[in-house]
């Protein structure tokens, strides 16, 4: 691996201790205005000293974020389809120019094992993959599950260890039972997704088990930006994947946050 790549990848995954904090804020893709980011510049900026790194599309990057934030970029460049049709069917969205001229630290590009569209989403990480060796330019593979796709550990596992055999640098996907089995099996790091939004002491869990499962990290957005105190959120999280924090400990972050916020507005 050559100096490029290694030194963007430790902008990502901090190589003080391993770990990874990552503010997913790249919905809009394919959602469009969704809940918690119909105004991307106001929900990112409260958030952005607290991320190791941000993913996000090119679009929201230019808008929204300012450039001597000087915040490590993931950028989606992979899309194409929207909410109302089939999900699967994306293709590279970015030249590999305009991720240089944005200076990001990787691309991220979905792939929908088990879907109509398979093939393609898997030969474009390939040719992703291709294109970031030849700059120094990290691939996260993300593992989007289709509406018929059972989130285990089967299956995770399958699209997780595709997405390393292909030459994907770190792969993103869902925690699930047995998760420790998933990491054991993909010689690239794991980092995982938050999901839908629950309630934030379950995020919290799933936050620690995914750590103690052996992730890297977290590629957090919903349980977030969704949150009725997103700043509490992020700090909470990233108490547990960096300073070993239990669910307990970053439980009291998120609400300590949360009465401050009421004390100050009282
Ligand atoms: C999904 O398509 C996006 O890649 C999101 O960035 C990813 O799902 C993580 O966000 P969340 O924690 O909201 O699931």
């Amino acid at each position: 691996m050559d100096w490029g790549m290694k030194n963007r990848l430790s902008r990502i995954i901090k190589p003080e201790d391993g770990r990874a904090v990552m503010l997913a804020v790249d919905h809009g893709y394919f959602l469009g205005p969704t809940s918690g980011l119909e105004e991307p510049r106001k929900t990112i900026a409260p958030l952005l000293p607290h991320a190791d790194s941000i993913m996000l599309t090119r679009g929201v990057l230019r808008t929204s974020v300012d450039p001597a934030a000087n915040v490590p970029v993931v950028l989606r460049v992979s899309g194409g389809t929207s909410i109302l049709k089939e999900l699967s069917n994306e293709d590279i969205t970015v030249s590999i120019e305009d991720a240089i001229r944005l200076n990001v630290s990787a691309m991220a590009l979905s792939i929908f094992v088990g879907s109509e569209f398979e093939k393609q989403t898997l030969v474009s990480l390939t040719k992703l993959v291709d294109e970031g060796e030849r700059h120094g330019i990290p691939v996260l593979a993300v593992t989007a599950v289709g509406k018929d796709m059972a989130r285990d550990v089967r299956y995770l596992g399958l699209a997780c260890r595709i997405a390393a055999e292909l030459g994907a640098h770190i792969v993103k996907t869902y925690h699930c039972d047995d998760f420790d089995k998933l990491v054991e099996s993909c010689p690239i790091p794991v980092i995982i997704a938050g999901g839908k939004k629950t309630p934030e002491l379950e995020a919290l869990e799933l936050t620690f088990n995914a750590v103690r499962g052996g992730a890297v990290g977290v590629d957090m957005g919903r349980n977030i930006f969704q949150s009725d105190s997103p700043t509490g959120m992020i700090r909470a999280v990233r108490a547990i994947v960096h300073d070993k924090a239990t669910v307990k400990q970053a439980y009291d972050i998120y609400q300590g946050s949360k009465s401050g916020k009421a004390r100050k507005a009282g």
